[in-house]
This record gives C-alpha cells, sequence and structure tokens, in this order.
C-alpha cells in the first residue's frame, strides 16, 4: 500500500521545534501582555472577499498563493493568508473599540500561503502578531518596533537581525510616485524581469524589492518615492525616527522597502537577517490607517506587525546551536531501584521548576549515561545499591568538571533550588 504522506510545505514539528514554537510565542504573549495587548483568536477560515479587499486583488498573496474554495452553499472561503484582515473585520463586526478609544491586539496562530516551499518558507507557518487601533501617533509605530525589539533581545537575536524602515507616504502620494515609475520604466520595459513586467501593470511599486540585479540597476536612476512625500508624511517618519534613536534602537531607512501586501501607509518596517539566507525576513509590518474604512467600518487609524516564527526559531538555533536541552537533570538507576527511580522524579518535579528526565530502559549504566549526556542535561541523579541503603543518592554534573556527591533528596533540591534563583 502506498503511504500517506503531509502535504507538501506544510511540517509535523515535534520536540524542540515544537516547544521553541510554543515557549517563543509564549515570551511575546508575556511581553505584550505587559504593555496592554489584549489577546484574539481568531477563525482560520474567511470569505475570500476580505483578502482581496484588505490585502490587495493585485498582490502575490492574493493572486496566486491562497488556499481557497467554494464551500457547499456556494460560498467563496480562503484559509487566512495573514492576520490582520480578519482581526479588523471583527473588531468592526463585535465593535471591540468605542470611538476615540486605544485598543491593542495580539495574535498567535497558523497562517496558510501557497507558496513554493524552501528552508524559511512554508505553505503553512506560524505567526504572532500585534496590532494597535485608534490614532496616528507615531508613538504608537514606535512602541509596537520597540515591543518587538525587546522580544528579540530576550531571544538573544538581537545581534543578528537588522530593523528597515522606510515611508511609503499616503495614498495620493503613492499615486503620483507609481505614475512617476511607470513613465519611468516604461521605455525600459524590455530590460526588466519577468516579474518586475508583470508587475508595471498590476503593481509598479513593488518592482522596487525586484531580486534581479538588472533590474535594480535600472531603478538606481529611478524616481525616488521618497521625494513624492508630504510634509504630514514626513513629519510624520522623521518623528518615529526620534523615538527610536531615543530609545536607542538601531535602524537603517531602506528607501526600496513597500512591502507585499496593499493596506499599508507611511511607516513600513521589516526585521531582517543575513543569516537564513533569502527567507531572512523574521517579522514585518507598518501602518494601515485606511483598512477600516475599506472594509466598511468607521475611520481608525492602525499600526502592527507580525512575525514569522518559523524564521525565528530557524535564526534561534543558528544562534544557540548547542543550548536546547530536552532535560535538566537525567535520572539513571539500577535496575532493582527502578520504581524509586519514579518517586524521585516526581519528587524533584513538584519542588524545583526543572524539565527532569527519568530513564526507562535502566540497562547497563554506560548506556544510561549515554542517553543522560545526549538530553543535554547538567546532572544526572543515580540511584545506586550501596548509597541507596542509606537513603542517598549520587548528584553528578554533567558538563563542568566538578566532583560527584552523595546527597539526601532533600539536600539535592536545596542545592538546585539555590542555583536556580
Ligand atoms: P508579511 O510580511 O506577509 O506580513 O508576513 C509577516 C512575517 O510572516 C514575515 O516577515 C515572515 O517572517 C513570515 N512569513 C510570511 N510568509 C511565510 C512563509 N510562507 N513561510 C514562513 N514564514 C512566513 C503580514 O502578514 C502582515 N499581516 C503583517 C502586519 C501586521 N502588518 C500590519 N500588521
Amino acid at each position: 500500500m502506498t503511504k500517506i504522506r503531509s502535504v507538501r510545505g506544510m511540517n509535523d514539528w515535534h520536540q524542540q521545534d515544537a516547544s521553541l514554537i510554543i515557549d517563543i510565542a509564549q515570551l511575546a504573549e508575556r511581553l505584550f501582555s505587559q504593555a496592554g495587548f489584549e489577546k484574539v483568536i481568531l477563525p482560520v477560515i474567511e470569505s475570500t472577499h476580505l483578502f482581496a479587499r484588505a490585502v490587495g486583488e493585485a498582490t502575490d498573496i492574493v493572486e496566486k498563493e491562497m488556499y481557497s474554495f467554494t464551500d457547499r452553499n456556494d460560498e467563496l472561503l480562503s484559509l487566512r493568508p495573514e492576520g490582520t484582515a480578519g482581526l479588523v473585520r471583527a473588531l468592526i463586526e463585535k465593535n471591540w473599540r468605542q470611538s476615540g478609544e486605544i485598543k491593542r491586539f495580539q495574535y498567535f496562530g497558523p497562517m496558510f500561503r501557497r507558496e513554493r516551499p524552501q528552508k524559511g518558507r512554508y505553505r503553512q507557518f506560524h505567526q504572532f502578531g500585534a496590532e494597535t487601533f485608534g490614532d496616528t501617533n507615531p508613538y504608537i509605530d514606535a512602541e509596537l518596533i520597540a515591543l518587538s525589539y525587546r522580544w528579540f533581545t530576550e531571544l538573544q537575536l538581537i545581534d543578528n537581525i537588522q530593523l528597515h524602515i522606510n515611508s511609503i507616504g499616503k495614498q495620493n502620494e503613492r499615486e503620483n510616485y507609481r505614475k512617476a515609475l511607470i513613465d519611468y520604466l516604461t521605455p525600459l520595459s524590455n530590460q526588466l524581469d519577468l516579474d518586475s513586467l508583470r508587475r508595471l501593470k498590476t503593481n509598479p511599486l513593488r518592482i522596487l524589492d525586484s531580486k534581479s540585479e538588472t533590474t535594480q540597476a535600472l531603478l538606481e536612476q529611478a524616481p525616488k518615492l521618497s521625494n513624492f512625500l508630504g510634509e504630514d508624511s514626513q513629519s510624520h517618519f522623521t518623528q518615529v525616527q526620534k523615538f527610536l534613536q531615543q530609545l536607542n534602537i538601531p535602524y537603517q531607512i531602506n528607501v526600496n522597502l513597500v512591502r507585499g501586501l496593499d493596506y499599508y501607509n507611511d511607516t513600513v518596517f521589516e526585521w531582517a537577517t543575513e543569516l537564513l539566507g533569502a527567507q531572512g525576513t523574521v517579522c514585518g509590518g507598518g501602518r494601515y490607517d485606511q483598512l477600516s474604512t475599506q472594509l466598511g467600518g468607521r475611520d481608525c487609524p492602525a499600526c502592527g506587525f507580525a512575525a514569522g516564527i518559523e524564521r525565528i526559531i530557524q535564526l534561534y538555533k543558528h544562534i544557540h546551536p548547542n543550548t536546547l536541552p530536552t532535560a535538566d537533570i537525567y535520572i539513571i538507576s539500577e535496575q532493582n531501584l527502578a520504581p524509586h527511580a519514579l518517586d524521585i522524579a516526581q519528587q524533584l518535579r513538584q519542588s524545583l521548576p526543572l524539565i527532569i528526565q527519568s530513564d526507562v530502559q535502566f540497562a547497563s549504566f554506560k548506556s544510561q549515561f549515554k542517553r543522560a549526556d545526549k538530553s543535554g542535561a547538567n546532572y544526572a541523579i543515580i540511584l545506586a545499591t550501596n548509597e541507596w541503603a542509606e537513603n542517598k543518592l549520587i548528584l553528578k554534573p554533567l558538563r563542568k568538571h566538578q566532583p560527584q556527591q552523595t546527597l539526601t533528596i532533600n539536600s539535592i533540591i536545596k542545592l538546585l533550588s539555590k542555583q536556580n534563583n
């Protein structure tokens, strides 16, 4: 019989990867809860029209990456490719914000895009997102960036990622720029790469982040979006930068940063690393002041971002290759003492905030030590007949050259809790 396989681009994460996904999202959840971001859990399936209207008909996501299907009642539905559109839909529908109020939300969950799978690019992936509604104040843009900065700092990734920011101005400013860009590129269209040629008709601003070197060379002489920004847009961008400087958050202005979704205005930003090759953007976001009205709601300025958890994990593992233990303490026992090993493990788990794993095969000490070593645990606790007769256990450091000690369980708990404080 042929084996049934997982769907291409959809992963089965387990062990360290699965715990990293949960732990990294939980850390974000804690940091953003401290800043007043309320939790939301939203549907994975929404009306296809929502994404067409919010993300944009002419974006790659809507044009070719959505998993869409017709439901039995002929409704056109899609698996969500991102979280912002659904949140704004819910905000309007459920009246989660009274006028004049500032509201902050956070979410975590799977997103779906039918992209060509490669390392760091999947068809099901997880995003943690944070969104703020209710004001155009650049303080909000800076607050979101500052919180993501703190998250990446706590994960010790900050030295390996860079913050890129840009302003794409207001809609009319972008419209004028769009015309100027088309006028400039049309006579050169025979030199453009195929994707950019197609975008010249559908979404010319996206040509700016083309990966083709020839296209990038053509763009050097092209009109610059920054020259089309009005006073308001310029002052907003300057203020965001001032906040970042005051917070000591390093950034680079990237004039070609336009983002792949249509709802943005003014500030856009991305956190990217050079360590993951082509899929180096770990987080992206920006302002989207018109989206609420575009979706039939009240005027409601907004700003937010989403981070790709799988990419963060890849970066994390790249930077901390040896710091992913599956246990802190590994219990080793002689065969006849195995039932006591279970009890010792339970006592330790009740008293210490550590991962305690017990061997289950209890074969030779040699093979138990091998497994203890592989688990990454800092200590082995050994149940051996002579010591056990005196109610004692052996505590053996596995990573440091320190002597082993023979101690009662209570002394071990005392010693390890001191180390843990
Ligand atoms: P996005 O740039 O499309 O923005 O996605 C955000 C992040 O999700 C990316 O930076 C990347 O880390 C991750 N990501 C995207 N596609 C994939 C994929 N195929 N495989 C793995 N990771 C992926 C948004 O989704 C916006 N909703 C962000 C936002 C929130 N803007 C305002 N509020």
